[in-house]
């Protein structure tokens, strides 16, 4: 396999440009997630190939470590796939926008990923541990969340018998059937085998209770789910947010009291328009506030309409900043997709903007 190789190193943390390891070659860590634990950072992502063949899962999740986050060491795959093909982290299944937390009550790093096939049909949530941030992590399971549960804003519409068994199959429905997905009961058809669950997040709060943050309901709405105390699974408790905006790529950070959303359309790896929303609870109620992005790549001309070329994968606090990390998709030749990183300007009036900047570590 070839890889992408460091140009120069004036380039070095320039947004878009090569960014390379402790061997020179650019991080390979897309739909990643940066996080700091001990004294460390760490970096996850999924490990790409080169060419369209990126888009699946050839190796698995691959970690680099940073004492500064300007000098990463390639700490090789932490979950790699296997080759039983009934193995839900089967060499070229897909094994999307992994994300990494610490669980204090256990002492365990567990990640969370999207679970899927390679032709996208299954939208289950994976989820692994481990007892060290580099792992091994150990596959625990992959599955719909909140089987049975009903969301905390259940209307009486949604236990509708009449309307749950008129909802058309899920094989039925295609991400284009919008108006159809509107009208049926999803999330009743879903109740019994759990909600979909696709692009994701994760998020730990000041108290410690953690968050998945996911796509339902073929990508219609996003959905917030309390975690257990040992992070390992859905507690039942949860909200539909941002019903049928279609969007994907959540990205979820807290400001003083107060909790903000970046997310994108579901225009799968091409760049869209960004939107930004805010709310006081976690579970809502959310506001949406518009775009949050401000100015232009001059790497490839996209500005606001298009979030700079790039979709939200993570944010990293870091020198009381909130920093952004996008990924530049190329889903011609996926282990060249490229990074940004872009602070978080927060505003009088309770919103955020993303200003764009040639490098946030200058
Ligand atoms: C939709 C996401 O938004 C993209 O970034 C990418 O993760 C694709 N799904 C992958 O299937």
């Amino acid at each position: 396999m070839t890889e992408s190789r460091e140009p120069a190193l004036e380039s070095r943390w320039k947004n878009g440009a090569i960014w390379p390891d402790n061997h020179g070659v650019h991080i390979n860590a897309h739909g990643g997630h940066i996080v700091h634990f001990g004294n460390l950072w760490y970096w996850y992502g999924e490990h790409k190939i080169e060419g369209w063949e990126g888009r699946l899962a050839w190796h698995g999740v691959h970690a680099y470590s940073s004492p500064d986050l300007r000098h990463w060491t390639d700490c090789g795959i932490v979950l790699p796939v296997v080759d039983d093909p009934r193995s839900p982290i089967c060499r070229g299944c897909r094994i999307e926008r992994p994300k990494v937390i610490f669980c204090r009550k256990t002492g365990k790093f567990v990640m969370y990923f999207h679970s899927t096939d390679a032709n996208h049909t299954l939208a289950r949530c994976g989820v692994a541990v481990a007892d060290q941030p580099l792992g091994p992590f150990r596959f625990l399971y992959a599955e719909r969340p909140e089987k049975g549960c009903w969301p905390l804003d259940t209307t009486p519409a949604d236990r509708d018998p009449a309307a749950i068994a008129a909802c058309p199959k899920e094989e039925e429905l295609k991400s284009w059937h919008g108006d159809i997905i509107r009208r049926s009961n999803i999330l009743g058809r879903d109740l019994p085998n759990g909600q979909m669950s696709r692009d994701m997040t994760l998020f730990v709060d000041e108290d410690e209770t953690a968050y998945h943050i996911y796509a339902s309901e073929h990508n219609s709405t996003i959905h917030i789910s309390r975690l257990t105390p040992d992070y390992l699974t859905h507690d039942g408790t949860y909200v539909r947010a941002f019903r049928y905006r279609w969007m994907e790529a959540p990205v979820l950070f807290r400001h003083g009291g107060r909790y903000f959303l970046m997310m994108s359309g579901c225009t799968s790896w091409a760049p869209n328009a960004a939107r930004g929303a805010y709310a006081d609870h976690i579970f809502g109620p959310w506001t949406e506030f518009g775009n949050p992005c401000e100015g232009t790549n001059p790497d490839n001309g996209c500005g606001p309409d298009l979030t700079f070329g790039a979709q939200g994968a993570c944010v990293f606090f870091h020198e009381n900043r909130h920093i952004v990390m996008l990924d530049i998709w190329n889903p011609e030749n996926f282990i060249d997709s490229r990074y940004l990183w872009l602070p978080v300007k927060f505003q009088a009036d309770g919103t955020f903007r993303l200003p764009y900047v040639e490098s946030a570590l200058s």
